[in-house]
């Protein structure tokens, strides 16, 4: 509402990132109807849990072609229209999943770290080609939204594994706090606007200290008691 009390405007088109033609129409749509593009987000991603040995390759590339080929395709059409436009600035959705493993995640880190590691060697090509674009990936702890619940392996309906995610947070988050969608949109934001120009090929971890935690759990005495676990 604030935004469109200042004028603000914004549009919707749907389109499947793993689509290539997809995202031609939309960085058309893009300069048609914007002029240009100066900042994108690559957020679309899956979580399928389940034992790796039991994983189907099916589910497998699902996920792939969701979480790493769909941001590989974000960049490679964004970077032109970017440059064309004079700046640009692109984030990355990663996970703390993308900074260390997760029993029974293992095909999610896969991606997550896939998509760190793109985003040091996009932000690198960038600057050493003299691309006014910068690159960077954000690594959300543990948030609330239904990515806990809606995406399944293959051989389940959605929502047969549903994580209860408060119960989680008390038990992993340092803080005992479940994440908001806010608080990793603002991180978004900083690293979308000029306020963070200097920042190219790095991480911003947002997660309560999530991540922190697992230098510290050398043993269940040195946390206090609680379980140590991850997302
Ligand atoms: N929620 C968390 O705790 C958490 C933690 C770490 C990282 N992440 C990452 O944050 C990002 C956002 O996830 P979220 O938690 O908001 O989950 P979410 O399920 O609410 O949102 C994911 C969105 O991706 C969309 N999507 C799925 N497949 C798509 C496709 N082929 N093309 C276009 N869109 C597609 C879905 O429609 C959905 O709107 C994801 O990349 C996720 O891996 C989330």
């Amino acid at each position: 509402m604030e935004h469109r009390a200042s004028a603000g405007k914004a549009e919707y088109l749907h389109h499947d990132v793993t689509d290539e033609q997809a995202w031609v129409e939309v960085m058309s749509a893009a300069k048609q109807r914007c002029g240009g593009l100066n900042g994108l987000v690559n957020n679309a991603g899956i979580g399928i849990a389940g034992s790796i040995v039991e994983m189907t390759l099916a589910d497998w590339q699902r996920q792939q072609a969701i979480n790493l080929d769909g941001v590989f395709l974000g960049i490679k059409h964004a970077i032109p229209l970017m440059r064309e436009s004079g700046s640009g600035s692109i984030i990355n959705l990663s996970s703390v999943a993308g900074l260390q493993g997760n029993s029974r995640l293992a095909a999610y880190c896969a991606t997550k770290g896939g998509v760190r590691l793109l985003t040091k060697g996009v932000a690198l090509e960038c600057a050493q080609e003299r691309w006014p674009v910068r690159v960077n990936s954000v690594h959300p702890g543990i948030i609330e939204t239904p990515i806990w619940s809606t995406v399944a392996p293959g051989s389940l309906e959605p929502g047969a594994n549903t994580v209860d995610v408060d119960a989680m947070a008390e038990q992993v988050v340092p803080t005992g706090v479940l994440g908001q969608p806010l608080d990793i949109a603002n991180g978004v934001l900083f690293l979308a606007s000029d306020e963070s120009s200097y920042m190219t090929g790095t991480e911003l971890v947002i997660d309560a200290g999530l991540s922190a935690w697992k230098f510290v759990a050398a043993g269940p005495a040195l946390v206090a008691g609680r379980a140590v676990g991850s997302t």
